[in-house]
């Protein structure tokens, strides 16, 4: 079924036509801030029930088109390649695809022997590729077969709080993943924004509304009005000091 559920509009207040075949269908798409469903699937670590597993941790969950496949391949050996990070940051790792869960754990084992990285998160069957379509991850004009390169960052309260999808032949960016995971920790410790091109320790925005007290009191230092708009602390102070008090 497909029906137009709203009308879009033009610089000019017109009414924007959608051809029939791109009007929105009636499902659900995930946006960020929504909580994620519950969802039970068998991995190559044996069953998880999400809510349970996820609860508490930040959850990079992503789809990938198929094991055995060969940009796969290298996605899985670059996530695994970065096991101290994840555990460093509480982040859990869930791969989910339509390949049956020996399929997973034979390529896991070719993986691990081939990059010498165990592959220690767990990746998941999707059978008939169900989760897939929930999750908006099946594509049908990039493939009919495939699903897409989709990731969700999902915080400790379950909550989505990143959305982005790559073609089945362009390869995603571990250190991309990371860093934005590192962001949105900063951001939900601090209430800190990040600027464009942000790595963590660099430089953090400081929302209007937030009290100089308070960015002392998350930052160990002041922040820096660049332009009236536009207010700055420096982060790695904070490090410096908590370095100095544990040490
Ligand atoms: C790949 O990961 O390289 C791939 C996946 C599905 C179809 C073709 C290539």
């Amino acid at each position: 079924m497909s029906i137009q559920l709203f009308c879009p509009r033009g610089p000019g207040n017109e009414i924007l036509r959608l051809p029939r075949t791109y009007r929105r269908s009636v499902k659900w798409l995930p946006q960020i801030g929504d909580i994620v469903p519950d969802f039970t699937v068998e991995t190559t670590q044996g069953e998880i029930r999400f809510w349970e597993w996820a609860s508490g941790s930040w959850v990079h969950l992503f789809s990938h088109p198929a094991a055995f496949t060969p940009v796969c391949t290298t996605e899985i050996a670059s996530l695994a390649s970065y096991a101290a990070a994840w555990e460093a940051g509480n982040v859990r790792i869930l791969g989910l695809t339509g390949s049956t869960v020996p399929e997973l754990q034979a390529w896991h084992d070719e993986i691990a022997a081939t990059f010498q990285t165990e592959v220690s998160f767990p990746t998941a069957h999707d059978p008939g590729l169900a989760l897939s379509r929930l999750f908006g991850m099946m594509h049908e004009k990039e493939s009919r077969d495939w699903p897409v390169r989709k990731s969700f960052v999902i915080d400790p309260g379950l909550r989505l709080r990143m959305i982005f999808e790559y073609p089945i032949y362009v390869g995603r960016n571990t250190e991309e993943i990371l860093r934005v995971i590192q962001a949105l920790q900063l951001r939900a410790a601090t209430g800190a924004a990040t600027p464009s091109d942000w790595y963590n320790g660099d430089v953090a925005i400081i929302p209007d509304g937030m009290a100089e007290a308070e960015v002392q009191a998350h930052f160990g230092t002041s922040s820096t009005r660049l332009l009236r708009y536009l207010r700055l602390v420096l982060p790695w102070k904070a490090d410096t000091r908590e370095a100095r008090a544990a040490g």
